[in-house]
């Protein structure tokens, strides 16, 4: 139908931060909201995608109609994203860590007087890297995120060659945006024909656009 041309196609899309744990009670983390990755799941279903949501923690309710997981760590991201394959697209819009505390502690870690805790970190995986570099099962569109804080079309250029993703949408991340955490957003979506930049414009109205390409891009096919 004319207003459902995702209808029978299966989506997954990252959101969120992940937690990282030092130990029961204490994690690493990170800013992200998950409010861009929440309302492009909102408007793919709109369009009549079956959507998998996989979220790290967030204050964000479950968005309706659409399947939610949720989860901690990058780790269990990944699990959770390649759980939820075959799909015709995956959109990664999750803040994860790049870092996790290499052996979390099975108790909580006593403060001892002078005495630091040696944290030694280990690098987690690149769950975009992982999916968009598949040999099999490979979604055919695989749509990454680059939050830049400068040169930001030249570093999400070299991003999209580097993580073997089809597009790259670039926003400006610099603390004066106000981006991060905040409900606006001013992204340009690269790809190999090109970059296109987007007006300044809420969150929701840069996931409308973002699947209306989507759905472009999957017309005819
Ligand atoms: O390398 P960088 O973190 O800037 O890349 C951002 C893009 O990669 C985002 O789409 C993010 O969701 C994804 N990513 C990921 N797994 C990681 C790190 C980043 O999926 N461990």
């Amino acid at each position: 139908a004319e207003n459902k041309p995702l209808a029978g196609r299966k989506m997954i899309v990252t959101a969120g931060p992940t937690h990282e744990p030092i130990d029961p009670v204490r994690y690493i983390a990170n800013r992200s909201s998950g409010k861009q990755g929440y309302a492009i799941a909102r408007a793919l279903a709109k369009l009549g995608a079956a959507v998998t949501l996989v979220s790290g923690p967030t204050r964000l309710p479950e968005p309706e109609g659409v399947t939610s997981v949720q989860v901690e760590s990058a780790k269990d991201m990944l699990a959770a994203t390649e759980a939820a394959l075959p799909a015709d697209a995956a959109i990664f819009a999750a803040a994860v860590a790049d870092w996790r505390v290499a052996s979390a502690a099975d108790q909580k870690i006593k403060k001892q007087d002078g005495d630091l805790p040696d944290l030694k970190l280990a690098e987690n995986p690149d769950i975009l890297a992982t999916i968009s570099q598949l040999s099999e099962g490979r979604p055919n569109l695989v749509v990454g995120f680059a939050a830049e804080t400068q040169n930001v079309l030249e570093n999400a250029r070299l991003k999209l060659g580097r993580k073997k993703c089809d597009w790259i949408i670039a926003n400006d991340v610099s603390p004066e945006t106000g981006t991060f955490g905040g409900d606006d957003n001013r992204v340009h979506i690269l790809n190999g024909e090109g970059n296109q930049t987007l007006p300044l414009m809420s969150k929701e109205d840069v996931a409308t656009a973002l699947a209306a390409r989507i759905a472009e891009f999957f017309h005819g096919k």
